[in-house]
């Protein structure tokens, strides 16, 4: 029951309306029995400001999740950034605590923990990731640590930027690359583009999964549809698919923890979302 002392968190984001954050989170608390409640709220560009400020000067606000567009710009309202968010340059989950806003990044980590559920441990693997945006950024960031990684992207100079700066910021050497690639030098596949989501589902993918190995993973970060084209390809061409609702979910329980201090049933929130894209 929503009460007086309902705490509130919530989605900060434009636009917000597809989100799948509000069911997840609202089902987790709901599990675990926790007086929160959590919003989706859709901030005009100018007004990020004001609205940081003012969930840190409204007690009942205890955290927010960040999205599209503003991972970056809301590091400027912050008084605070852990490791991974200041590593990442980037903030998708924000905690308040006597109106003192601190930032984190639970993207690269979800993504980490998405993949080891269903291949165990991923150290020293060759590890190519398509793309070098926000999502790419944070699953480079996390997997360099202790993988090969490789980084190919459209605009080159963008996966060329982010290969020096995770050298400059964890000594770990990355390569990069355009997109004619070949995969037969790598154990792992992430796709971190928008290629192929909803609603444009038949769009081909950007690479060529010609001489794809058998053996390879291949994990999409997007989750609508399940299986995108990327992922139809791959299987058909014997790789193990793996789709991105495992890492909206396990960023989203990392999240959930770090607000509440309480350790969330992924089996909840993954049902949450699967019920929410079987729907739509
Ligand atoms: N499962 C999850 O929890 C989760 C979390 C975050 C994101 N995601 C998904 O990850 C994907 C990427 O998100 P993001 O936030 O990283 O986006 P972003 O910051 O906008 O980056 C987009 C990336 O995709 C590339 N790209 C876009 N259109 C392309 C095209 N037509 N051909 C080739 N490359 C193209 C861009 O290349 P250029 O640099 O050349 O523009 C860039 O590298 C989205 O589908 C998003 O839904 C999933």
């Amino acid at each position: 029951m929503i009460n007086s002392k309902t705490k509130l968190l919530g989605l900060i984001g434009h636009p917000v309306e597809h989100s799948l954050s509000p069911v997840m989170h609202n089902r987790a608390l709901k599990d675990k029995n926790l007086n929160y409640v959590y919003l989706a709220f859709d901030v005009h560009p100018n007004k990020l400001k004001y609205v940081v400020d003012g969930a840190k000067a409204l007690g009942t606000f205890k955290g927010f999740n960040v999205t599209v567009p503003y991972k970056v710009e809301v590091i400027n309202y912050l008084d605070k950034l852990d490791r991974e968010a200041q590593l990442i340059g980037a903030v998708n989950t924000v905690k308040i605590e006597d109106s003192i806003a601190t930032g984190y990044n639970t993207d690269g980590l979800g993504a980490r923990m998405a993949l080891e559920e269903e291949i165990g441990k991923v150290k020293g693997k060759d590890i190519l990731i398509v793309g070098a945006g926000g999502a790419a950024r944070a699953v480079a960031f996390e997997l360099a640590k202790d993988n090969n990684i490789t980084v190919v992207n459209r605009t080159v100079e963008r996966a060329k930027l982010l290969a020096e700066e995770i050298w400059r910021k964890l000594n770990r050497k990355v390569n990069y690359g355009d997109l004619k690639v070949d995969l037969r030098d790598y154990h792992i596949l992430i796709h971190a583009t928008p290629v192929g989501m909803y609603p444009h589902v038949n769009v081909k993918p950007v690479i060529d999964l010609e001489g794809i190995p058998r053996d390879m993973v291949v994990m999409d970060l997007i989750y609508n549809p399940r299986e995108t084209a990327l992922l139809r390809e791959a299987k058909k061409r014997g790789a193990k698919t793996i789709n991105g609702i495992g890492m909206l979910v396990y960023q989203g329980a990392l999240a959930f923890e770090i607000w509440t201090g309480v350790k969330p049933d992924v089996e909840v929130m993954r049902r949450a979302v699967e019920s929410c894209l079987l729907q739509s």
